[in-house]
């Protein structure tokens, strides 16, 4: 049952909504001045920095301040969001679609945007991206069980990479061609392009660099993404484009005070904002920080800021300490699930079922732990609580939550639109619970098909789990077939192939 929670859950983990942004003056200055020359020529932007650094949320008031320019309002903004489930293939950029097909059907941006080359270039770049993703994703999954799922997916389509990128290009260009033509900018916006796989990397290096006139190419990267390369892959893309990067550090102490009223009405003195500039000058530290000096009631001073982080293992520890107890069990139970989190499968997980489960919904998006994304599904509201989360599990926990996890999606997938990511979920979730023989199956068959598309990282995580868990199976042929298609697959890696991709 979910309990009816009367005590406020404190100011939200999520990106910051544009009106509350506080500081960083320098680097929008820097983006109004990329911005005001996109309306010549096409311009890409990349806002970098660590974890919680507030990346999202300078992208967020970007979008705000492209429409806040004269004759604004009517100007696209397009988002689409990386998440951390490698294989999603181009979703972030069929996102994007979907928003560019929902302004296209708005009457906010007049007939413009309804004209029929646009139309035209937004159904041929639909149907491209699914044809091209159809490879790897089944036709439908209907009610199947992991091992039945496996033999209805699609036959080859004849889509090619070089298809996908002329699909979208061409969409840009006539997109841009109507801005321009207007005097407007439309704003594509990408966060967490660290965690994409290959191809969207692929995509994204080829449609920034050459970018039409009236286009403003804007996306977020992580520095440091637990051994990830994803930032330095996008450094090296960068070298010598031209392509600014506007890096975002710690907040300074005026930044600090700005947040501290504008968000949590607390009035922050110079001694106490020069402590948390020199220990917690990152935006998510701060949200933690003031939070729990909310929570517990206590004036903003350099003692009892001291106090508060002394007493805490880390930010997110912080931010959890706060919670109520109904919101840490909630993230605890859904942790290990890959956002965008279905609502079918996080009810499935917490066990609810009828009203219950519109209360939960309810009550997430007033939880400042979770967000909904535009699509319906939920995500935590910040990476690092779920990763907090996650790497505070026990062994045995984390294996019984992936077999909850694997069984919800079972029963679940006939009502999830997402199949992708169903099936990827899915290979994870079997992986983690140990259920071998499904998981090695599973794995085998999509990272064949990652092969088939191109995704080479994709293809050798997804065999290099089919190995492991052929081994604990005991299983010598299901052995010798998942070594033998790593095999192939590090030769692409390391061959030649890799030079063109
Ligand atoms: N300039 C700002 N003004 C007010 N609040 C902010 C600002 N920047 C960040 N925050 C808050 O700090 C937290 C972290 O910000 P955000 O999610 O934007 O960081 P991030 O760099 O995108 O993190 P990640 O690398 O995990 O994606 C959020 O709760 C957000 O609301
Ligand atoms: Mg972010």
């Amino acid at each position: 049952m979910v309990e009816v929670q009367q005590r406020a859950w404190g100011v939200s983990y999520a990106p910051s909504p544009p009106e509350e942004f506080c500081g960083r003056q320098e680097e929008r200055e820097r983006l109004s001045a990329v911005l005001s020359r996109a309306g010549e020529h096409g311009q890409a932007v990349m806002i970098s920095g660590p974890p919680g650094i507030g990346k999202s949320s300078l992208l967020n008031r970007l979008a705000y301040e492209v429409q806040e320019r004269p004759g604004g309002l009517q100007s696209p903004v397009l988002r689409g969001e990386v998440f951390d489930l490698p294989g999603m293939i181009f979703s972030a950029f069929r996102e994007l679609l979907k928003d560019l097909q929902r302004s296209a059907a708005s009457a906010r941006f007049g007939d413009t945007l309804d004209a029929e080359g646009m139309k035209e270039a937004i159904r041929y770049a639909d149907d491209v991206f699914e044809k091209y993703a159809a490879t790897v994703e089944p036709v439908g999954l209907l009610s199947r069980t992991g091992e039945e799922i496996i033999g209805i997916f699609a036959r080859s389509p004849g889509v090619g990479y070089d298809r996908v990128h002329q699909a979208f290009e061409e969409l840009l260009g006539e997109l841009g061609r109507l801005m321009v033509g207007t005097g407007r900018v439309a704003a594509v916006l990408l966060d967490d392009v660290h965690l994409a796989s290959s191809l969207d990397r692929r995509l994204l290096r080829d449609v920034m660099h050459d970018l039409p006139p009236g286009i403003l190419l804007a996306f977020t990267c992580r520095t440091e993404d637990g051994g990830g390369s994803g930032y330095a892959t996008m450094r090296e893309e960068l070298r010598g484009s031209g392509i600014p990067e506007v890096p975002l550090s710690g907040m300074q102490r005026h930044e600090i005070r700005e947040m501290g009223e504008k968000r949590f009405d607390l009035s922050i003195d110079d001694a106490a904002a020069g402590l948390l500039e020199e220990t917690s000058g990152d935006p998510f530290s701060l949200m933690a920080c003031f939070n729990a000096l909310r929570h517990r009631g206590l004036a903003p001073s350099r003692a009892t800021i001291a106090d508060v982080l002394a007493g805490a293992e880390d930010p997110a520890g912080l931010a959890f300490a706060t919670l109520p107890e109904s919101g840490r069990a909630w993230a605890e139970n859904l942790c290990v699930l890959n956002p965008p989190l279905p609502v079918q499968v996080m009810a499935c997980m917490l066990d609810l079922q009828g009203a219950d489960v519109t209360l939960m919904t309810d009550r997430m998006q007033e939880s400042g732990i979770f967000r909904r994304l535009p699509g319906g599904e939920y995500a935590f509201a910040h990476p690092l609580l779920q990763e907090h989360c996650r790497h505070g599990l026990s062994a045995d926990a984390r294996v019984a939550l992936n077999a909850r996890a694997a069984d919800c999606f079972e029963r679940s997938m006939h009502r999830l639109s997402g199949r992708l990511h169903v099936l990827l979920s899915l290979a994870c979730h079997f992986f983690h619970a140990r259920e071998h023989g499904k998981a090695a199956d599973l794995s085998l068959e999509l990272g064949v098909r990652f092969y088939h598309r191109e995704d080479y990282d994709t293809a050798l995580v997804l065999t290099e789990r089919a190995i492991v868990s052929a081994e604990r199976l005991g299983d010598d042929a299901l052995l010798a077939a998942a070594r033998q298609q790593r095999d192939l697959i590090r030769q692409k890696v390391s061959g030649p192939a890799r030079a063109v991709q």
